[in-house]
């Protein structure tokens, strides 16, 4: 079952969540499926970035897959950060878990007190890495600008990996499961995954892993973007798939323990790196 041809009550169904109803009312599905594009482009004169006409504000830029803070640092520049903290993955909105400090020029996540610089990098906390930054450009007299991604650096390149470091992503997952390697590797088995992963996965992940806009809080990582994608080994990934442990509170993620057979597990993995690291 491709989901291109999926009707919106397979949909629903599919997801077997009942907040993504709501979801479904606020974006439609076009929206929700839009794929990544290599940038997005804003106008400061719309309501939403009122806090950027200011020096000093931070509003939240969303594009298929990207969740963005844009700053404005001065009258001429603006900062574009992924705003997805990269502890446990958290919105960094102001409306959500950031705290955006002008004076100070730092954010804060709420949810475990990582704190990033303007220039993403970890200042303190358990975030392991910095938060990427994109390309903006802006005109400061009409106000219209665009953020590209296709110059991002996606490990951010800016600061030192601080706290609790390396091991923080897959901290939880049991010893014994994190360095396990996928038992499939030929063709056939990806393409299998790849159907599961679309069958099972691609209502809140998008087609592909690029993400989607659902508005869960967390969001659906966005696997192709996401800052953590080095860290994360085949045994974590099966364990953390099978279980739906080690998320974040307030996580839609639930595992697939008797859903899908390890067998099946293991294929999605086998899938899934594909799209991590191409
Ligand atoms: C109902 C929506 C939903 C479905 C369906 C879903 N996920 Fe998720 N998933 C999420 C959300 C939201 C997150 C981010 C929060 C978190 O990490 O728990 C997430 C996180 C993850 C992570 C964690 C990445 C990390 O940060 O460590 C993996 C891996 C993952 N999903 C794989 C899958 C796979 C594979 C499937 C299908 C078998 C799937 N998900 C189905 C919503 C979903
Ligand atoms: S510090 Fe941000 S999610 Fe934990």
């Amino acid at each position: 079952m491709r989901l291109a041809t999926l009707d919106r009550r397979s949909f629903l169904k599919l997801t077997g969540a009942t907040c993504v109803v709501s979801a479904l009312d606020a974006c439609t599905y076009a929206e929700i499926f839009a794929p990544l594009s290599d940038g997005v482009a804003f106008d400061l004169s719309a309501p939403e970035f009122a806090a950027l006409r200011e020096v000093g504000g931070a509003a939240p830029l969303d594009a298929p897959g990207r969740k963005i803070l844009l700053v404005r640092r001065s009258e001429g520049e603006l900062v574009a950060l992924n705003r997805l903290c990269t502890h446990q993955g958290v919105d960094l909105s102001p409306a959500q878990f950031g705290r955006w400090d002008a004076s100070a020029e730092r954010l804060t996540c709420d949810a475990h007190k990582s704190v990033f610089g303007v220039d993403g990098a970890v200042l303190g906390g358990p975030a392991p890495r910095p938060l990427p930054i994109y390309d903006v450009s802006f005109d400061a007299a009409s106000g219209a600008g665009r953020v590209s991604f296709t110059g991002a650096a996606p490990e951010g390149g800016a600061g030192e990996a601080g706290g609790a470091g390396e091991e923080e992503a897959g901290a939880q997952v049991p010893a014994e499961l994190r360095d396990l390697v996928s038992p499939f590797s030929d063709s056939s088995s990806v393409e299998e995954g790849r159907a599961l992963y679309e069958e099972h996965c691609a209502s809140c992940h998008g087609v592909g892993g690029v993400g989607t806009n659902l508005p869960f809080t967390p969001p659906p990582t966005a696997f192709t973007d996401d800052p953590r994608r080095g860290e994360w080994t085949d045994g974590y990934l099966f364990w953390r798939v099978k279980k739906g442990e080690g998320g974040p509170a307030g996580s839609a993620m639930y595992g697939f323990e008797g859903t899908l057979t390890d067998e099946q597990i293991w294929k999605v993995v086998t899938y899934l790196k594909t799209v991590i690291s191409p």
